[in-house]
């Protein structure tokens, strides 16, 4: 892809506020915007998170009115709210060990040394909720920067109230806690803020070379 159309695509994108609610996002296209989501790199590989996509339109009412009103809950084509581990205990270690075994056709012996290593510096860690609530915004920025090579609009969202959210989704004990949500589709020709300028920081404010 030529750089032009990488920075068109980052000029074009905006956290639009208003969807075209008749507008639905392709298959092909909806799948590539997954692959972005399950292809996200995450700190030591262990991938700490979920993705719900939320579908049906009673949830989404219910969503919404945990969401400060916002309309892209209810209007976007597709809504995605992002998951993160409780705990990444023990356990959860073993579970990606096993699938790196499996999908690499390595012993499991071969991987103990991965393993302890993941066990002392994340499944001990008191920080390791913090850590796995992090991880999903990296899955996020994969999503968005996907959707706007796509030309398929996107809301990252913090607006809303999680512990409402996992109550809502049925999460309480379940192990995952709602961090962040992603609104998807198409921009109503009425969203007025898709004209407004990008507000950012110089380069040389924000990018310093330390040489
Ligand atoms: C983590 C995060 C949470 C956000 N939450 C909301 C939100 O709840 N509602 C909304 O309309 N925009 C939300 N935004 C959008 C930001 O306000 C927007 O990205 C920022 O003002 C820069 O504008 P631009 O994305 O249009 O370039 C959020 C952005 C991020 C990164």
């Amino acid at each position: 892809m030529a750089h032009n159309q990488i920075q068109e695509a980052l000029q074009w994108r905006y956290a639009t506020k208003k969807y075209d609610a008749i507008k639905k996002i392709s298959a092909q296209d909806w799948k590539t915007l997954t692959d972005s989501l399950s292809l996200a790199p995450s700190s030591y590989g262990l991938q700490p998170w979920k993705f719900l996509v939320i579908e049906n339109p009673e949830v989404r009412e219910k969503l919404k009115a945990a969401s400060w009103n916002q309309t892209q809950i209810t209007d976007a084509s597709h809504l995605v709210v992002f998951l993160a581990r409780e705990k990444v205990d023990v356990d959860f270690v073993q579970k990606y060990i096993n699938r790196v075994a499996e999908v690499r056709g390595l012993p499991l012996e071969a991987l103990d040394g991965y393993k302890n290593m993941m066990i002392e510096n994340v499944a001990k860690s008191p920080t390791s909720t913090q850590w796995a609530q992090r991880q999903t915004y990296i899955a996020m920025g994969f999503l968005l920067e996907t959707a706007a090579l796509l030309k398929v609009d996107a809301t990252p969202m913090e607006g809303f109230d999680p512990q409402a959210y996992d109550k809502i989704l049925g999460l309480e004990n379940s192990g995952w806690k709602t961090t962040v949500v992603t609104a998807l589709g198409y921009r109503h020709a009425e969203d007025t803020t898709q004209n407004f300028k990008k507000v950012r920081f110089t380069d040389e404010t924000l990018i310093q070379y330390v040489k």
